[in-house]
C-alpha cells in the first residue's frame, strides 16, 4: 500500500456500502480510513483521532450532516471538511461551504472526480496549517524583538549617555563625539524595532490609535528640538517653518511624532554635509489642494474628500534624491532605493504610510535625483485653530 502522508480521513455515511466503496478506494490511494455511522458517533470520533479530512454526509438520520458541520467549526477544529451531496441537494451542499466546508461532491461518485478533491482539500488544510505555523513564529518573533532586543539597546543608551555628559568623569570633544554617534546607531535600531512592531500590530488589526485634537505646532517643534543636536552633529542646517493660527489636527500623539521623527530621521541620512533640511507647516483649503500635484497613485481614504480644511507637512532636503520610478514604490515594506549602504530596514516609509492612512491623511514624496526630496502628508483637521 503505497501511504502518502499518513493522512486520516473520517468517512460519515449511514449507508455502509457507500462507505465501504469510499474505504476501498482510499485505502487503496494510500489514506488510513475510518467509519462513523452517523453524526453523533461522528463528533466523538473526531475529538480523539486527529484526523486530516472529514467526508460528511448530508442526509443522515439523528444529526444531519449539516449540524455536524456546524459542531465542527464551533469546536475550533481545523479538520477539513467535504460533504457528499445525493442528487438534488446541491443548493444546501452551497450553503455548507459558506459555513466552512471546503468542497462537495455528488453521490453515486465518480473515482476520477472524488479523489482529486480529496488530495486538493487535504492539500489546502496543510498549506493553512503551515500559514498559522509561520503567523505564531511572526507573533513570537516580534515579541522576542520587542522585550529581548529593544530594552538591552534602549539600557545601552542610558549608560552611554551618562558617559556622554560626564557625569562618570569628564571626557574629552573626540569621546563624546564618538558617544553620540554610538548613541545615535542605537536610537536607529530602536526606531527600526519600533516601525517593525507597529506595522504588525497595524496589520494585525491591534494598533490602538488615540485619535484626538492636537496642536501640531507643539508637536512639530519638540521633535525638532530632538533632531538638532542630530542634524548639527552631521552638519546641516535643519529649518522649522510653522505657519500661525494652525487648526488642530486629529491624530494619534505618538503615531504623529513617529512619522516626523523617521521622515526627519531619513532627511538627515539621505543628505550630505552641509545640506539642508526644512520641515514646513501650514493649513490649506481643501478646494486649493487641487493645484497640488499628488500623484495618481495616491489612495485616498473614504470620508477624506469631506474635509473642508486640511493640514498640510512637507520635509524637504537637500539630499541624494529619488529616481521618479522608484517615488510610488518606496513606501512598500523593505523596499530601498539604492541605498543599501546608508543602512536601514526599508520599514521607516511603509510604517509612515499605514499609520497616515489609518489617521485619514495621505502621504507622498517628490523628488530631483541629485537635487532633493520632499516628503508631504495632508491630515484632515478641525476648522478652529488650536489651543493646546
Ligand atoms: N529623504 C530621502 N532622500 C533620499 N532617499 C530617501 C529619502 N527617504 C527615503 N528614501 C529612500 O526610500 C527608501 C525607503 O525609506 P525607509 O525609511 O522606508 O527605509 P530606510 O530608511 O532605508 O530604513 P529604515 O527606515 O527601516 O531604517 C530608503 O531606503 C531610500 O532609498
Ligand atoms: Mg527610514
Amino acid at each position: 500500500m503505497n501511504v502518502k502522508y499518513n493522512d486520516k480521513i473520517l468517512i460519515v455515511d449511514d449507508e455502509p456500502d457507500i462507505a465501504l466503496i469510499l474505504k476501498l478506494h482510499l485505502e487503496d490511494a494510500g489514506y488510513i480510513t475510518a467509519w462513523a455511522q452517523d453524526g453523533k458517533k461522528a463528533l466523538a470520533m473526531l475529538k480523539d483521532g486527529d484526523y486530516s479530512l472529514v467526508l460528511l454526509d448530508i442526509r443522515m438520520p439523528r444529526l444531519g450532516g449539516v449540524e455536524v458541520l456546524r459542531c465542527i467549526r464551533e469546536s475550533g477544529s481545523d479538520v477539513a471538511v467535504i460533504m457528499m451531496t445525493a442528487h438534488g441537494s446541491e443548493n444546501l451542499a452551497v450553503e455548507c461551504m459558506k459555513s466552512g466546508a471546503i468542497d462537495y461532491f455528488p453521490k453515486p461518485f465518480a473515482l476520477d472526480d472524488m479523489l482529486p478533491r480529496v488530495e486538493r482539500a487535504i492539500a489546502y488544510r496543510r498549506a493553512l496549517l503551515e500559514k498559522q505555523r509561520l503567523e505564531r513564529e511572526k507573533d513570537d518573533f516580534v515579541s522576542m524583538l520587542s522585550h529581548d532586543l529593544k530594552n538591552p539597546i534602549t539600557a545601552v543608551v542610558g549608560s552611554i549617555d551618562i558617559m556622554r555628559e560626564g557625569r562618570l568623569g569628564p571626557i574629552n570633544g573626540e569621546q563624546a563625539e564618538y558617544l553620540q554617534s554610538a548613541i545615535e546607531s542605537c536610537n536607529e535600531v530602536v526606531a527600526m524595532i519600533d516601525n517593525l512592531l507597529d506595522i504588525h500590530r497595524i496589520e494585525a488589526g491591534k494598533m490602538q490609535m488615540n485619535i484626538r485634537g492636537h496642536n501640531p505646532a507643539d508637536i512639530i517643534k519638540s521633535i525638532a528640538a530632538k533632531f538638532d543636536k542630530v542634524a548639527e552633529h552631521e552638519q546641516l542646517k535643519l529649518t522649522v517653518n510653522l505657519a500661525e493660527d494652525l487648526p488642530a489636527v486629529q491624530v494619534d500623539r505618538n503615531a504623529f511624532t513617529r512619522i516626523i521623527a523617521n521622515l526627519l530621521g531619513n532627511a538627515v541620512k539621505f543628505t550630505p554635509e552641509g545640506g539642508e533640511i526644512i520641515i514646513d507647516c501650514r493649513s490649506s483649503l481643501a478646494e486649493a489642494m487641487q493645484e497640488n500635484r499628488i500623484p495618481d497613485y495616491v489612495a485616498f481614504p473614504v470620508g477624506f474628500n469631506e474635509h473642508r480644511q486640511l493640514l498640510s507637512i512637507y520635509i524637504r532636503d537637500t539630499g541624494s534624491g529619488i529616481p521618479e520610478e522608484d517615488l510610488r514604490h518606496i513606501f512598500e515594506r523593505f523596499y530601498q532605493s539604492r541605498s543599501f549602504e546608508r543602512g536601514g530596514a526599508g520599514l521607516g516609509l511603509a510604517y509612515c504610510k499605514m499609520a497616515v492612512e489609518k489617521m485619514g491623511g495621505v502621504i507622498w514624496a517628490e523628488s530631483e535625483l541629485g537635487v532633493g526630496s520632499t516628503f508631504n502628508i495632508l491630515f484632515p483637521c478641525q476648522d478652529e485653530v488650536a489651543t493646546k
